[in-house]
């Protein structure tokens, strides 16, 4: 009541006093400025709501705002129904949040395994949104608050996505997210809350929600301006009504943290110090002039709270010094979205006046914001504040999640102005949505107490008050790791047959019939040569996946999950898998795997680190593969397309490590599920082959040449001879690994289903584009050009005489491999002749060091399977997991397996089915 009197007079006394002069900023801002003494004028939003979410009785927070109740009270969510009958609930925290946590609003939470939606009656008008997390485990919902993956909607904008609170919060209690968004006129907000369908019991949860009226156009800029410089595009951005914002950082230069309770400007904004992002400071200073009278001439005095303005940080007086740096400010931002920057200044230094006195240039992600940043031109004097603003992109570079912003300061030349320094007093940095998106990855999660010595996470200092230095943190930790979603795990599983017997033995198939546990004793890890690959204590393991966090879990599957993890002190990444510590069984076969395993060593082969068995516990550990799946390259992706040489490159380290499975080893080993998401990439780029859960040992003596099988395989890549036959033999991978090729050149699934049914089938269609002489036009749109005719010619046969019906017909792996080397050097020699004519159109070229030359083709490797004897090897897929939502999918079928192939080729019929 006492602001809305104050305010009123006070509007009264600018309208006489400003009327001319201001009227454009009255439009503009639907505010009034202030000028002369008068103290900072607060906003006074319409909206000021805050519900405390979960929370039956209304309830104060410390900085003295009332929480209104969502339970049963004007503000109850709208439950979507849902026939597993999981209703949301109100919970409150086991433990009440510790004491540098509010108890309001975090106490209590709502919780819901099906979506929910707060739907929110507000007025027109742009409003600031705050989403409250405090990931916890709340009773009844997944001990460890490892299940909370959920998106959450803001009318058509999709604020976060998949979002786990806990890896954002990287360590924190909390977390606090705060959006921008405009509500049209007779709109409500719907803020909606969705489980992500992927994760299988998965929840949503929020703590609180605030909403904030905005002043008209504070950050928005109305229709009739002109736009924002955008950086590197030499254009302006309009930043309309139509999109939404996301704070990620709010920075008070040279100043104190502000907590949202002190930010006298009525939009309970936080301000974090600027210390904690600086990079490049030499001995700067920290100028502070609290006793002066600010004038808002430019501004409403609500565009930054007094303290912003009445601190900076400036470089100091040294001018040599100064002309040697810039003054640096680095902020992880995540890739691919466009940003919009606002830089506070004021200039309250009594010696700074007059235009000239202290310029300098100011540079934002390395592209010239400001070449001669003068602030008393822009203000108009010394005391008055003012900001400029500007948007800038971050695409995506590579596939890191995140990449640094840096803001970076430094004198104009000498003949330029007077005194050589730079000031800055306040940042803002927004994350723009890309049209209704505003959704980045979760980053990677953050090892709490790393084992042995500190991996790189820990080594950054933590300011715990900082809830966003955590993030960071997290970030740096995981910047090695390009992509969680690319990953693979290696899953296998042996049957061995006894001489008569033909008993299956599974140690985490889920399709295990009995075990028959011949001589199963508990194998030590001791019992097992040592020098076979490495031992890991069970101490190491869980030091390495924080003792089995969820968080760490990047895979489930019948056997029991997949980790992500930090082994040698953080400083290696692996792939952790752990065999259900229920399952007694299969000692022997885990003995076995890893014998075998750690004997198929080969370049192009995804390989096995070591092993821990320790009483119940049966671990794998793998190599990590930073660049995921092939298939991850090439469609149905963000990641930018791959050079046509890569690709070969690729080509040729799968079919290497093939060539090796298939007769580098004692026996024929037929991997029987090649395709492009079995073919993994590590941070070379090295083509290793993965997954041989479904692989076979071939025939061992020449007078069998195939084995009689339960046909296996993938949809879109099964080998119609293998099907008609049930025999399988080297060939059938050779025709899967032709689907590879024509994937790698068409970049589009092996199985379609959005195209015409003659179509459908990658393998069927390009044959006939083959044989038609279309197969140009089916060619990947970013080759067009960018193949050298030979090689293209060379490439395509070798793929359809992989793709010949008779397996006999079809080239071996090892006259793969020679043509796919041939095709290379034909493109390569293609590309020579090209480039002295300007070289338009070649692609980048591929690192000089590429690690696919001077490989071996062969390992000696003769004696691979002399520690298992003479036992004969069968494998079975268990249904392990599998992270792509691909169009094909393992299979097995059999006489007696009847019900489960019928299952599988009703969803042939039937793509609707799935
Ligand atoms: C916001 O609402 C609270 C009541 O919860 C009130 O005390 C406060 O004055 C309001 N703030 C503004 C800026 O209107
Ligand atoms: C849902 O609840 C109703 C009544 O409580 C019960 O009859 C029904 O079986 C439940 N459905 C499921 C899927 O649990
Ligand atoms: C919000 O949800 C309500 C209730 O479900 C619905 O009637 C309304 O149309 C929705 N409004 C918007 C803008 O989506
Ligand atoms: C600021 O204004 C107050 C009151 O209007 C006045 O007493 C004070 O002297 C002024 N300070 C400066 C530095 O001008
Ligand atoms: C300025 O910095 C330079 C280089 O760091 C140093 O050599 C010089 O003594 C400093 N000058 C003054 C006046 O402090
Ligand atoms: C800016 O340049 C630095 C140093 O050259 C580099 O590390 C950083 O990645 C660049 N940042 C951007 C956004 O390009
Ligand atoms: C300051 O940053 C700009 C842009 O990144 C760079 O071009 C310049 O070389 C830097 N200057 C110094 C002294 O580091």
């Amino acid at each position: 009541m006492e602001n809305t009197s104050k305010r009123s007079t006070f509007c009264l006394q600018n309208l006489l006093f400003l009327l001319l002069p201001c009227l454009f900023f009255l439009i503009q801002y639907l505010a009034v400025p202030v000028t002369g003494d008068s103290p900072v004028t607060p906003y006074n939003p319409i909206e000021n709501i805050t519900i405390d979410c979960g929370s039956s009785t209304d309830a104060e927070s410390l900085d003295n705002r009332l929480w209104i109740r969502d339970g049963n009270g004007k503000f109850t969510p709208i439950e979507q129904q849902n026939n597993n009958n999981k209703s949301s609930v109100s919970l409150t925290a086991p433990q009440p949040p510790t004491s540098s946590v509010d108890r309001v609003p975090y106490y209590t939470a709502r919780l819901s395994y099906s979506e929910f939606t707060y739907s929110i009656p507000l007025t027109a008008g742009q409003k600031f949104i705050r989403l409250y997390f405090y990931p916890t485990s709340y009773p009844g919902f997944d001990d460890s608050s490892n299940k909370a993956f959920f998106s959450v909607k803001a009318g058509p904008f999709t604020l976060l996505r998949n979002f786990s609170a806990l890896l954002h919060a990287g360590g924190e209690v909390t977390l606090i997210k705060e959006f921008c968004v405009n509500i049209a006129d007779g709109q409500r907000l719907n803020l909606t809350f969705t489980p992500s369908p992927d994760i299988s019991d998965s929840y949503a949860f929020i703590n609180g929600i605030e909403i904030v009226s905005m002043p008209t156009n504070l950050y928005y800029k109305p229709a009739s301006d002109d736009g924002i410089f955008f950086l590197g595009q030499e254009s302006l951005y309009s930043l309309g009504n139509n999109s939404a914002l996301e704070k990620i950082y709010r920075v008070n230069v040279g100043g104190t943290q502000i907590p949202p309770g002190r930010d006298e400007t009525g939009m309970f904004r936080s301000w974090l110090q600027d210390k904690d992002y600086l990079t490049i400071a030499k001995p700067s200073v920290l100028p502070v002039n609290s006793s002066i009278n600010l004038t808002f001439s430019n501004l409403p005095s609500f565009s930054a709270p007094k303290e912003v303005y009445v601190t900076a940080r400036t470089m100091g007086r040294n001018k040599t010094e100064n002309e040697n740096y810039n003054l640096t400010w680095e902020f992880l931002v995540d890739s691919g979205f466009n940003y919009f920057v606002r830089l506070h200044f004021c200039e309250f230094q009594g010696e700074i006046t007059k235009q000239g006195d202290r310029v300098f240039e100011i540079f934002l992600a390395n592209l010239t914001a400001e070449t001669q940043a003068d602030v008393i031109v822009w203000s108009g004097g010394n005391g008055v504040p003012v900001y400029r603003d500007y948007v800038v992109a971050i695409g995506k570079k590579g596939y890191l999640k995140q990449q640094s912003l840096s803001i970076a300061l430094h004198p104009s030349p000498e003949w330029r102005t007077l005194y050589s320094d730079a000031i800055m007093n306040g940042i803002e940095i927004f994350k723009l949505s890309n049209s209704f998106d505003l959704a980045a990855p979760n980053p990677d999660p953050v090892l709490k107490n790393p084992p042995g010595n500190s991996p790189p996470s820990s080594t950054k200092p933590k300011n715990t008050k900082n809830k966003i230095l955590g993030i960071v943190v997290g970030v740096i930790a995981g910047f090695v790791v390009f992509s969680l979603l690319c990953f693979f795990i290696f899953r296998r599983k042996m049957t061995v047959k006894d001489s008569g017997s033909s008993q299956g033995i599974s140690w985490w198939s889920q399709f295990s019939s009995t075990t028959k546990s011949n001589k199963s004793t508990k194998s030590r890890g001791s019992s097992l040569p040592s020098d076979l690959c490495r031992y890991f204590s069970l101490a190491e393991i869980k030091g390495a996946t924080n003792n089995f966090d969820n968080v760490f879990i990047i895979g489930v599957g019948g056997f029991g999950n997949v980790y992500k993890g930090f082994i040698d002190g953080g400083a290696t990444q692996v792939a952790i898998k752990r065999l259900n510590p229920e399952s007694q069984q299969g000692a022997h076969e885990f003995k076995t795997e890893i014998e075998m395993l750690s004997q198929l060593r080969h370049l192009h082969l995804v390989s096995l680190i070591g092993y821990c068995n320790d009483g119940v516990e049966m671990i794998l550990v793998y190599d990590f593969m930073a660049h995921g799946t092939l298939r991850d390259h090439l469609y149905n992706t963000e990641n930018p397309p791959l050079p046509w040489k890569q690709r070969l490159e690729i080509c040729i380290g799968a079919a290497r490590g093939l060539h090796y499975l298939h007769s580098g080893a004692k026996y024929t080993i037929i991997h029987r599920d090649v395709k492009t998401t079995n073919i993994l990439l590590d941070e070379k780029w090295v083509a290793k082959v993965s997954d041989f859960g479904l692989s076979r040992v071939g025939p061992t003596n020449m007078s069998k040449a195939h084995v009689s099988t339960v046909v296996k395989g993938s949809f879109g890549y099964l080998d119609p001879e293998y099907y008609r036959r049930q025999q399988l033999t080297e060939k059938s991978d050779v025709y899967s690994f032709g689907v590879v090729l024509c994937e790698i050149l068409c970049a589009r699934p092996p199985i379609s289903r959005t195209v015409e049914k003659e179509q459908a089938s990658l393998a069927a269609w390009a044959q006939q584009c083959h044989r038609n002489g279309t197969l140009y036009k089916i060619i990947d749109p970013f080759l067009r050009g960018k193949i050298a005719p030979e090689c293209l010619k060379k490439f395509t046969e070798l793929a359809m005489s992989c793709l010949l019906d008779e397996g006999i017909e079809r080239p071996s792996m090892g006259d793969i491999v020679w043509s796919l080397e041939f095709a290379l050097q034909l493109q390569e020699s293609g590309e020579e002749g090209l480039k002295p004519n300007g070289g338009a159109g070649i692609e980048e070229d591929i690192d000089e060091e590429s690690p696919f030359k001077n490989y071996e083709l062969e390992d000696d490797s003769g004696e691979v399977f002399s520690s298992i004897g003479d036992h004969v090897m069968n494998s079975k897929s268990p249904s392990a997991f599998s992270l792509t939502t691909s169009d094909e999918q393992s299979f097995v079928s059999k006489d007696s397996d009847r019900l489960l192939s019928k299952a599988v080729f009703s969803e042939i019929r039937n793509p609707q089915g799935r």
